[in-house]
C-alpha cells in the first residue's frame, strides 16, 4: 500500500512540474485559514501581486516572516468561539474584497462515527466550517466589490459519492456549506458574483497527514481556476482538475 502511495506521489509530482500558472493581479482577497496548509500556500502566492485580508486563528507563526508586507493584513478570530467583532466587519468592508476564498476549517475530533455524535462537539464544527465562512460571505457582499465566492469544501461533503459512511461531523458541515453555495449562485446570479465549492485534493497538510500532493499545488490549481472566473462553474462542485463532482 505504501508502495502504491509512493508511486501515485511521484506520478502526480511530475504531472505538476509542468502545470501552466496563471496569475491574479491587482485584487482584493480574503482568505481564511490563512496560517496553515492549503491557505497559507494561496496566501503566499497571492500576496505578491494583490492585497490579502487574512483571517487566522491563533497561532500566526506561519505569517510571521510576511509582517513586513503592507499589502497584508492580519485579522485573529477562532470561529469556534467568537462572530466577527465589530473591527472586523469595519476591516472588510473598507477592504472592499474582490475575492473571498473561505478555506478555514477543522476535521472535528478523529471519534466521529454515529455512536460518538454528540451535539455540542457538532455545533462547534459548524460554528468553524459554515458559520464563520457564511458570516464572511455575508459581509464581504456588503461593500459590492465582490465577483467570486471559493468555498474550501471537500468531496468528503458530496452525499452522491458517500460510499462509506462516517464521519458526521465533517462531513455534514461540508454539505451544508455545499448546499448554501448552491442557494448562493442562484440568490447572487444577477449580480455576476460567482461561487465556487472547490475539493482541493488529497493534500499533505496539518489535518491530512498522509496527503498525496503537496499544499503549493494544490493553491497553484485554485488560483488558476480563480483567474479564469468561469461562471460555467458557479454552483457546482469541482476538483482542483476542475472536473465536476457530484453533490
Ligand atoms: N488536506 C486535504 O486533503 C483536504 C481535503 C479536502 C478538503 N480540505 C479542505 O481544505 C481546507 C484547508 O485545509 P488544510 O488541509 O489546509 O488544513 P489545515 O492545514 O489544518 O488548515 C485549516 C485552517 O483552518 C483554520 N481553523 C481551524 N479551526 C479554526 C477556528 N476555530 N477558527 C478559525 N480558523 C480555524 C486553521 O487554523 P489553526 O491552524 O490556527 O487552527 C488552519 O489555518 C479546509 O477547508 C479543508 O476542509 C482539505
Amino acid at each position: 500500500m505504501g508502495f502504491v502511495k509512493t508511486l501515485k506521489r511521484k506520478s502526480l509530482k511530475i504531472q505538476n512540474f509542468f502545470l501552466k500558472e496563471l496569475s491574479l493581479k491587482n485584487k482584493n482577497i480574503i482568505i481564511s485559514g490563512s496560517n496553515s496548509g492549503i491557505g497559507l500556500e494561496l496566501t503566499k502566492k497571492l500576496l505578491t501581486e494583490n492585497n490579502i485580508l487574512a483571517f487566522v486563528n491563533n497561532e500566526t507563526n506561519n505569517l510571521d516572516n510576511l509582517n513586513n508586507f503592507n499589502n497584508l493584513d492580519i485579522i485573529k478570530n477562532n470561529f469556534e468561539k467568537n462572530e466577527l467583532e465589530e473591527t472586523s466587519l469595519k476591516k472588510i468592508n473598507l477592504f472592499k474584497p474582490d475575492i473571498l476564498i473561505n478555506c478555514a476549517a477543522s476535521f472535528g475530533p478523529e471519534e466521529q462515527e454515529l455512536k460518538d455524535i454528540n451535539l455540542k462537539k457538532f455545533k462547534q464544527i459548524l460554528n468553524i466550517n459554515v458559520f464563520g465562512a457564511l458570516q464572511l460571505i455575508n459581509e464581504s457582499l456588503k461593500s459590492n466589490n465582490l465577483k467570486q465566492i471559493v468555498n474550501i469544501t471537500s468531496e468528503m461533503g458530496s452525499t452522491a459519492n458517500n460510499k462509506v459512511g462516517g464521519y458526521y461531523y465533517y462531513r455534514s458541515s461540508k454539505s451544508l456549506l455545499n448546499s448554501i453555495s448552491k442557494n448562493l449562485s442562484l440568490d447572487l446570479k444577477n449580480e455576476n458574483i460567482n461561487v465556487f465549492c472547490i475539493h482541493p485534493g488529497d493534500v499533505k497538510t496539518k489535518m491530512n497527514s498522509g496527503g498525496l500532493i503537496m499544499p503549493d499545488i494544490s493553491a497553484k490549481k485554485i488560483i488558476n481556476i480563480l483567474s479564469e472566473n468561469n461562471s460555467k462553474f458557479s454552483g457546482i462542485l469541482i476538483d482542483i482538475n476542475k472536473e465536476i463532482i457530484k453533490w
